[in-house]
């Protein structure tokens, strides 16, 4: 069973598509272990409650610094021995400890197609407002793993949406997440469980089933 620990921040719609797969069998050999929020009101506690996993909520303001927090985040991943941390959501930067203490073991889902709209300042609604400023006609979503830059490593898998004529910032998101995000993000964890991702460098690869049985 591959252990895994989600962070939340705010609604936890990705949270949710993880908890109906992975309920629903799509997303097999893994179990959601702990839940953690830096966000108290973060409705994604309450569809962890539901769905019987344990949620932690380990907030800055409850810190004297931002090396408190970092040091109990750290500890609220570790207590729960994940063998995968998967950012659904989370905005928080991840400490440079963390990504030390689990190398290649963090993934992140970013909405837009790294390297574009992404790093310091493209979160949330911001990067689709982005998005449309500039024009583009596709945007879409990436699951990456964590490394001590923002949005920077190894990408594991990328879907493009189609932006359209009259698209909202809230229009825009809400066609990303159905369309690209729900899907990535449990078939990311789906991949890992089953032992198929190998990352070298800045690159991923994706074994096949039968590779895998070939040893
Ligand atoms: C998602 O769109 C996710 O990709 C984005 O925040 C949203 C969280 O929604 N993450 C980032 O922007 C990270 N840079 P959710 O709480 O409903 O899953």
């Amino acid at each position: 069973m591959l252990r895994v620990v989600v962070c939340v921040s705010g609604g936890g719609t990705n949270l949710q598509a993880i908890l109906d797969k992975v309920a629903n069998g799509t997303v097999k050999n893994t179990e959601i272990v702990r839940v953690i929020s830096n966000n108290p009101n973060a409705y994604a506690l309450e569809r962890a409650a539901k769905a019987g996993v344990e949620g932690v909520c380990v907030s800055p303001k409850e810190f004297a610094d931002r090396e408190a927090f970092h040091e109990a985040l750290l500890a609220a991943v570790l207590e729960a021995q994940p063998d995968l941390v998967v950012l659904a959501g989370f905005l928080v930067a991840i400490p440079p400890r963390m990504v030390a203490a689990l190398p290649s073991r963090i993934i992140n889902i970013h909405p837009s197609l790294i390297p574009s709209f992404c790093g310091v300042g493209y979160y949330g609604l911001h990067v689709h407002e982005a998005v449309l400023s500039r024009g583009v006609k596709l945007t879409g979503a990436t699951v990456h793993f964590v490394d001590e830059d923002m949005d920077s490593g190894p990408i594991l898998l990328q879907k493009a949406v189609a932006v359209e004529e009259g698209d909202t910032p809230e229009i825009l998101q809400r066609r990303v997440m159905e369309q690209a995000e729900w899907e990535l993000l449990p078939r990311a964890i789906s991949l890992i469980a089953e032992g198929r991702v190998r990352v070298e460098g800045r690159k991923t690869y994706i074994m096949n089933s039968d590779e895998e049985m070939k040893g």
